[in-house]
């Protein structure tokens, strides 16, 4: 039989892109090694160049097929990947020769990941070689957690999309660097994502980078711009004092837990109500839930979403950041 994973592994070797799901997000991937494919990514995503591409590998035992762990750091990148590989952590390492200057917009280091998707799984394996895979959404658009939503971004742009259900964690992955320290190595995180600062606290110092203030050209190029952005006016608030609604403006709420009690339900006549995780608010329930939530309520031609803020823990850190990027305008 033939099936959607030969299929995708067919057209991959062909050196053409599919969107493949991830744990995370769903993937726009093509072969990492061959540059005319990756540049199908870019054209189909209307990406620009400068932006850096996520390479996975199979297995981490393939790590050093696409980068070079320097010895300094090598401890505590060997502790992380037993950890949390297959997974959503991301590692900036410096790349191999082989990996094509296109994946990494020219950067000497590469961001490497292996996915525990079962379906990823056995396509990468089929392929036997690595994967370059941004979101499988246009440009600074909303990340698909689903088939549909891989649908709605890239219809007419890519040849096959493989349904693999909903995203598991729903929140793109951790990325981080790791320099030497003493008497701990410094971990930074580039991007927050689902592996969180908490966990990484066990294999060093940990810092956030401040995401409006990083060098564009050395740390995390493509993530200054507005990002996330659905195309209706999103504003973020921080309290509900903050909000006075506009005489005759349709709004629609995004709220975390849906509680009266944090004073964000009653701040207009909503025209609908997004709860991201019912009850008490559990932040992994969220995330499953939030680029879906923020794509429905785009949807709905309101003339501003309102986001209640999440507290900035956990998974929290890395949905305030999607937040803040979706309600920047530019
Ligand atoms: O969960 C994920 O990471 C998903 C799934 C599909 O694996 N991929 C993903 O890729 O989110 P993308 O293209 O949307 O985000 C990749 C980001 C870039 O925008 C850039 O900030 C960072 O990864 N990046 C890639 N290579 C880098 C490098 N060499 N140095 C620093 N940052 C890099
Ligand atoms: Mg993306």
């Amino acid at each position: 039989m033939h099936t959607a994973v030969e299929e995708a592994v067919r057209l991959l070797r062909a050196g053409d892109v599919v969107a493949l799901p991830t744990e995370t997000v769903y993937g726009l991937a093509a072969d990492a090694l061959n540059p005319a494919a990756v540049a199908k990514i870019f054209e189909a995503k209307g990406r620009p160049s400068y932006d850096p591409l996520i390479v996975h590998i199979a297995d981490k035992k393939q790590l050093d097929t696409v980068a070079d762990v320097p010895e300094a750091i090598q401890k505590t990148v060997i502790q992380l990947i037993e950890r949390f590989w297959p997974g959503p952590l991301t590692l900036v390492l410096p790349k191999k020769a082989c990996v094509p200057d296109s994946v990494t917009a020219g950067l000497p280091s590469v961001a490497v990941r292996v996915s525990s998707n079962p379906i990823f799984k056995r396509i990468i394996q089929g392929l036997e070689k690595p994967i370059a895979a941004p979101s499988a959404n246009r440009f600074g658009a909303i990340s698909p957690t689903s088939a549909n939503a891989v649908f709605a971004e890239l219809d007419g742009r890519i040849p096959l999309i493989v349904d693999g259900g909903a995203c598991m964690h729903g929140l793109e992955s951790t990325i981080i660097k790791i320099e030497p320290g003493s008497p701990k190595p410094m971990i930074t995180v580039l991007r927050p994502g689902p592996i969180t600062v908490e966990d990484l606290k066990l294999y060093g110092k940990v810092q956030v980078a401040n995401r409006s203030v990083v060098d564009e050209a050395t740390e995390a190029p493509g993530q200054l711009a507005s990002h996330y952005a659905p195309r209706t006016p999103l504003r973020l608030l921080s309290k509900p004092s903050d909000f006075t609604p506009e005489e005759g403006k349709r709004y629609a709420l995004m709220s975390y837990r849906g509680e009266e009690k944090d004073g964000y339900l009653d701040l207009a006549d909503f025209e609908e109500i997004m709860v991201l995780s019912p009850g008490n608010g559990k932040l992994p329930e969220a995330a499953v839930r939030f680029f879906y939530i923020l794509r429905t309520l785009d949807q709905l031609g309101v003339d501003e979403i309102i986001a209640e803020p999440m507290f900035e823990h956990g998974m929290g850190i890395a949905m305030m950041d999607r937040l803040r990027r979706a309600a920047m305008k530019f």
